[in-house]
């Protein structure tokens, strides 16, 4: 019997020991869909906080529930460890680990090569490894693939290598790990072939191609379009702000056509883990070949400079009300990068917070989800009551969480600065809109 046979019979009856490495907000939902399916579940992740939460029944990502954790805890289907050594008998193993930028905004694949050293280690015959981590296409093959055929195992004979993309949307009620079609891509036919079918055990829909590189680049294609459609519609605000137009408005009404559009919606910039890092590891990338991403550059140019716009938007409305900004009281309204969720990774709101406080500003916050936030590296600062909304010389909202009370807002604040038309469809000479 071939080992992909082997695995093969392995995955289809579900006795296919499943590892998932990185237990965050890709890792974690990944590894309770395959308990759910019924395989038997090791999560691996470094930090022993996480995993101690996890091993109490305690669920962390918001679109995880603990009771999920809790049942497959009892039914012995899910474990967490920080023990690398369970690799040794694993049969299936997810890499889901961070892959930020450095701060000259070059990739930073260390938490990618420290996972793939330990992989490495106990990589044996049988064993099929797939990369989820979005990263720079080449990452699999030039990277990956060399540190497991080290020492003599042939990929797509001996074990299997594949790349697939992570798209999950955290906080999105319809669209989650399960529902969201997976692309995977393997070093070799056989490799994808048996990528396709692990994942087809939990997972409603795979769409299998032909390599990792394009399984790489459909997850930074699907990316780079996001970012700069945003970068587009934001500086559509720009222009319609300097000419007096509502560009919501004008978004709506384009919106109707039934055709050719799709729409993108401005705010106070990008946030989160993917948007605003994964185009710049394909433009890093493709600089080696000479071509220079340039849509990449310049949305991402635009992206960054809305934080300024929207501290700029804030002082013009103060001063137009006759107060300076310097000394003024500034509450922000929702912290998160993104409406009803919990993650602050790369916020605008951080950027608007920096610049208020830089121009002399106090500046409070209130967040249902986030409970306090470092600024620059700076001193830590706790979420103060939504109340406060009252007492601020102005209010901005930054993150439009369904839960705020938009009508008390309306109707108490003093000056309210909306940077996602939140309030649409409310009149009142105090909302300045983005
Ligand atoms: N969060 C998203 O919405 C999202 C969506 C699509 C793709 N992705 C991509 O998925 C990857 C993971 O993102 P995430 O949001 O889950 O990150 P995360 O920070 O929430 O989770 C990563 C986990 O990996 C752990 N970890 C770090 N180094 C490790 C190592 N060497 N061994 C074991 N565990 C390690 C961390 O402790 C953490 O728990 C990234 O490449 C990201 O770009 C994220």
């Amino acid at each position: 019997m071939t080992m992909q046979q082997l695995l093969t019979e392995k995955i289809v009856s579900r006795t296919a020991e499943v590892g998932v490495i990185g237990l965050g907000y890709v890792g974690l939902p990944l590894a309770v869909e395959f308990a759910n399916a019924g395989f038997p579940v090791t999560g691996i992740d470094v930090q022993s906080s996480k995993v101690d939460k996890l091993n109490a029944g305690c669920s962390y990502v918001s679109d995880v529930p603990s009771n999920a954790v809790q049942r497959h805890l009892t039914s012995g289907r899910f474990r967490a460890t920080t023990d690398f050594s369970s690799l040794a008998t694993i049969d299936t193993v997810n890499i889901a680990v961070p892959t930020p930028l450095r701060k000259t905004k070059d990739p930073d694949m260390s938490y990618v090569v420290a996972a793939a050293e330990q992989v490495a280690a106990h990589i044996h015959p049988g064993m099929l490894v797939i990369l989820e981590s979005t990263t720079y296409p080449g990452t699999t093959e030039e990277l990956l693939l060399p540190m497991f055929e080290k020492n003599g195992l042939k990929a797509g004979e001996d074990f299997f290598l594949c790349f697939s993309p992570e798209r999950v949307d955290p906080g999105n009620p319809t669209y989650q790990t399960v529902n969201i079609p997976k692309v995977v891509g393997g070093v070799t036919a056989a490799c994808t072939e048996i990528g396709s079918l692990f994942y087809s055990q939990a997972l409603q829909k795979v769409v299998p191609v032909s390599s990792t590189g394009v399984a790489e680049m459909v997850k930074l294609l699907e990316n780079t379009f996001r970012m700069i459609n945003i970068g587009l519609v934001n500086e559509m605000a720009l222009m319609c702000d300097s000419m007096g137009i509502n560009v919501w408005e004008v978004i709506d009404a384009a919106a109707t056509k039934p055709f050719g559009f799709m729409p993108f919606y401005p705010g106070p910039g990008l946030g989160g883990h993917c948007i605003p890092i994964d185009p710049f590891y394909l433009s890093w990338k493709t600089k080696q070949s000479g071509i220079e991403a340039r849509f990449i550059e310049l949305a991402g140019y635009i992206n960054s400079h809305m934080p300024h716009f929207v501290v700029d938007k804030v002082q013009n409305a103060l001063n137009d009300q006759s107060k300076p900004l310097r000394g003024s009281h500034v509450h922000v309204l929702g912290v998160a990068y993104k409406r009803d969720i919990d993650d602050v990774r790369e916020s605008p709101a951080l950027d608007v917070i920096h610049l208020l406080r830089k121009r002399g500003a106090r500046v409070t916050f209130s967040d249902p989800y986030v409970h306090s936030i470092r600024v620059n590296g700076g001193d830590s600062i706790e979420s103060s009551e939504e109340t406060l909304r009252r007492d601020a010389d102005c209010v901005v909202i930054v993150t439009d969480h369904a839960i705020f009370d938009y009508d008390g807002l309306v109707r108490e604040a003093r000056l309210i600065v909306d940077t996602r038309n939140a309030l649409s469809g409310r009149n009142s000479p105090k909302i300045v809109r983005l």
